[in-house]
């Protein structure tokens, strides 16, 4: 899909649609309580056209809630489509993100190849995040995930057009629409990858599309695979891959500014399982599918690392994808097995990690990726994965779960959120937990028993990241969207890519 962010007087837009933002202004409540929708565009052209139905009471500006006029008088489009926003209060930037995937959406089904999105302006929005989240939320709203289906019904739109009054800062709104558009097109990069079915990505495969990425934004990338775990002494990592005929890779890209020698270097580590079966504790068969998205962390990862590369902040950042499929086999590892895990520096043991479960693997594989990102040079770490269905218990399908060892580095994230408009929840860490997961033979066991699995999991990093300010992203209720919703359709969400991308550019 094009996106294009363009000038112009709205009543001489030709297009097969145009769409306008509208508010609910209704305070009164009780049975005589009429809806009171507000358009938020000064063009008196656009404001005529929709004005009789408005007045008629049909349409309440809820949010994404969506009103089609044919041919409206006055304007040179051909449809003129309404989507609300819900109550004025509660309108934002976020609200603008999945209006404009309504929009999209609305016209995707319909046979409508092509959108034009008239930028709101209201008081209480800022114009510019109007602007970013407009693209952003097109972008993603243009996204299907129908991609084998031999005759494909969804293609994708021909053309977003957002456009605002030529009196408008163009030049303020045109850097943050081209942000939203990178920002967008990274996330969808993500969800690409996502939903991608484990026969046809593997590791390897998962290794080379974060290859051709990193060339095509001109990132520096190695992909490494058994040899490099076995000189690095990943015993973690390889414990997953050792029971899969396909070998695991180990994606390093590096974001490297010019003219940054010091300041903080940023590790993102992400899981990259392209599918779990659970191992040799084999996983029922019931939605055993879906678990081809066990890769989400480290796609997130990928997106974020192609977006920090197209948007260049002034920090360095390394991304780290640990890659490999959980599988049952007889080299597979099995419950009661002891493995050691690389060793924090060349003069001290790896710690030792007694399997319980060998479905609990994204946390063998994260142990190793953070132990490396360390050695690599990173001086804050965070980490996105699939970890736990215990994080979905916790916190519904409604927040992703989100840990910190350091208040600080966690307060840059809780900022982050605030422009990606993502819902994460901090949930806790503690020594109490971290009883749960001693064992008897060696230093720590995979599981902490039938409680706090999301916080026990979380536990387990933190013996990796150890002191190194790490925030832990689990992700698993979250990165699969079962249900559709007007403005993203079910399948890969893309969670998590923009909040790391706006917590590494607070640095
Ligand atoms: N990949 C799963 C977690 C998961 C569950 C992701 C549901 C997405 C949806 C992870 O590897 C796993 O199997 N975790 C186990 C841990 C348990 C064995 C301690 C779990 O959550 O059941
Ligand atoms: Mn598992
Ligand atoms: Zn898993």
């Amino acid at each position: 899909m094009k996106t294009e962010l363009s000038f112009a007087n709205f009543a001489e837009i030709e297009t097969e649609l145009l769409a306008v933002l509208a508010i609910d202004t209704q305070t009164a409540k009780g049975a005589d309580a009429k809806p009171a929708p507000v358009l938020l565009t000064t063009d008196e052209a656009v404001n005529a056209a929709a004005a009789a139905v408005l007045a008629g009471g049909e349409f309440k500006a809820g949010a994404n809630e969506t009103l089609l006029l044919h041919t409206p008088a006055g304007l040179k489009a051909k449809r003129l489509l309404v989507v609300g926003l819900g109550k004025a209060a509660k309108a934002t930037p976020h609200s603008v993100r999945n209006a404009a995937g309504t929009a999209v959406r609305f016209a995707k089904p319909r046979g409508i190849r092509e959108v034009v999105l008239a930028l709101p302006v209201a008081d209480t929005l800022d114009a510019a995040a109007s602007a970013r989240a407009a693209a952003e939320g097109a972008l993603v709203g243009d996204f299907d995930p129908d991609t084998y289906r031999s005759e494909r019904k969804d293609v994708s739109m021909q053309k977003f057009t957002a456009i605002a009054a030529e009196s408008a800062d163009q030049a303020a709104l045109g850097a943050a629409f081209a942000e939203g558009v990178i920002v967008g097109e990274s996330q969808n990069f993500t969800r690409a990858l996502v939903n991608e079915p484990g026969n046809k990505l593997t590791p390897t495969v998962l290794g080379q599309r974060a290859a051709e990425m990193a060339q095509a934004v001109s990132l520096n990338w190695e992909v490494h695979s058994t040899e490099k775990l076995h000189e690095l002494k990943m015993g973690a990592f390889w414990s997953v891959s050792q029971g899969s005929e396909e070998p695991p890779a180990l994606i390093v890209l590096k974001y490297e500014p010019e003219g940054v020698v010091d300041g903080p270097v940023l590790g993102l580590v992400g899981k990259g399982i392209t599918f779990d079966t659970g191992g040799i504790s084999i996983k029922p068969a019931d939605n055993m599918e879906k678990m081809k998205y066990d890769m989400a962390g480290g796609a997130a990862m990928l997106g974020a690392m192609r977006a920090i590369a197209l948007l260049k902040p002034k920090v360095r950042v390394i991304g780290i994808v640990c890659a490999a499929e959980n599988m049952p086999d007889g080299k597979a590892q099995k419950p009661g097995d002891v493995q050691t895990a690389m060793p924090a520096a060349a003069d001290k043991p790896g710690k030792t990690i007694e399997i319980i479960n060998t479905d609990a693997e994204g946390r063998l594989v994260l142990a190793d990726g953070l132990t490396y990102a360390k050695q690599l040079g990173a001086t804050h770490l965070i980490d996105a994965a699939t970890l736990t269905g215990a994080i979905g218990v916790a916190l519904g399908l409604v927040n992703a779960g989100a840990f910190a060892n350091d208040d600080a580095t966690y307060e840059k994230f809780a900022e982050a959120l605030k422009i990606s408009g993502e819902k994460f929840w901090r949930m806790p860490l503690g020594d109490e937990y971290a009883d749960q997961i001693k064992s008897d033979i060696g230093d720590i066991k995979n599981t902490g028993g039938r409680y706090g699995g999301a916080c026990t999991a979380a536990e387990f990093l933190h013996v990796f990241a150890e002191e190194t300010p790490w925030i832990h992203l689990d992700i698993a209720g979250l990165a699969w969207i079962d249900e559709a919703r007007p403005y993203i359709a079910k399948g890969p969400s893309g969670i998590a890519v923009r909040s790391i991308l706006e917590w590494v550019r607070s640095y």
